[in-house]
């Protein structure tokens, strides 16, 4: 038997100013450029294993095999890792998140971060961070934004090999935590790939994505100053914004929960007191809260009381993706 192996770890990105919507479906080539956080304590593991004993991929998410999209989603990035590497084995894929999966804490980029790192390496390749972030935006966009560590912008490029995430401040420049409102972790019913592309069907995302460079340099000039006032206003706006385009598209998307406005609405009201704290929020209906980490318990506080939360989360800027320890690249043979 011979057998390539390498396991990787990633994590999830909460995005400041967001990408919704693709010039390009097909590559995911976005609209507009996105800046994010890496999330620490929250992570995806994967191991690839490519075995000539297999006759097929075989793939585990957190220990059962998920549907024929997602499968079909693996797929196609092990087939763009094996022509790239020049090899035919199939491969064995285990993944495992620690954090509710599909619910708007983005399990899509840590999955294809990670999987982008390990079944290159396991391939034999040694991509630069370039080439995997590109590679890891082939399988979801927000992923590509998950191969670098820290503050994270994602650019929005020329063409594919371009269109590439960068740190733009290390995960120890600004102390901020995010404190993950969990209301619902159930899936949604329409998920970010689907929801992308409806984006160009809202009559608003032209004006969203020519005003992006603004805002893109609004939240780059805040996060490098660290001046949570800016931060606060450019993130709210950004987020309003895209959930203004899925209201409005063809079919219209609602993600929010009755509580994600009270939640919105609890951290309004709680920064006019003074709490350096602001909200944004995904393709799902949990609200992340950003606040300054000095001022971190109080929002904890004041959000485990709200109606609906079942879970607040806290996380910071979190690393890189990497590839783990037990990683052994080298082929087995026995
Ligand atoms: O990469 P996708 O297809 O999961 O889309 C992510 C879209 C948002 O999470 C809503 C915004 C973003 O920039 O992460």
């Amino acid at each position: 038997m011979s057998s390539r192996t390498a396991t990787a770890l990633a994590h999830p990105n909460i995005a400041f100013i967001k990408y919704w919507g693709n010039r390009d479906d097909d590559l995911r080539l976005p609209a507009n450029g996105s800046i994010s956080m890496n999330l620490e304590g929250l992570e995806t593991r994967t191991c690839v294993d490519f075995n000539d004993s297999l006759s097929a991929d075989e793939l585990r998410i957190n220990g059962e095999n998920p549907d024929r999209s997602a499968t079909e989603r693996v797929r196609r990035m092990l087939n763009e890792v094996r022509q790239l590497a020049g090899i035919q084995l199939f491969a064995r894929v285990e993944s495992r998140t620690n954090f509710p999966l599909g619910a708007g804490i983005a399990s899509s980029a840590s999955g294809f971060a990670a999987l982008a790192l390990a079944a290159s390496r396991a391939a034999g390749l040694d991509l630069n961070e370039a080439s995997l972030s590109c590679l890891a935006r082939h399988g979801s966009g927000s992923a590509c934004r998950s191969i670098p560590g820290g503050f994270v912008e994602w650019k929005v490029g020329t063409g594919d090999t371009d269109s590439i995430a960068v740190s733009i401040a290390s995960p120890g420049h600004w102390d901020l935590g995010d404190c993950i409102v969990v209301l619902s972790s159930a899936p949604k019913a329409t998920g970010s790939s689907m929801g992308n592309q409806l984006a160009g069907t809202s009559p608003l995302q032209a004006a969203r994505v020519a005003d992006a460079p603004r805002r893109l340099a609004f939240c780059r000039e805040a996060i490098l100053r660290r001046n949570f006032g800016t931060f606060a206003s450019v993130v709210e706006e950004d987020s309003n914004l895209m959930h203004a385009v899925m209201m409005t598209s063809r079919p219209p998307l609602f993600y929010w929960l009755p509580g994600t406005l009270g939640i919105i609405q609890a951290v309004q009201a709680a920064r006019s007191q003074g709490l350096p704290a602001c909200y944004t929020v995904d393709a799902g209906p949990n609200v992340h809260v950003l606040c300054e980490r000095t001022a971190v318990e109080q929002p904890v506080k004041l959000l485990e009381g709200l109606p609906g939360v079942r879970e607040v989360r806290l996380a910071r800027a979190g690393g890189p993706a990497r590839l783990l320890e037990d990683s052994s690249t080298a082929e087995h043979a026995s």
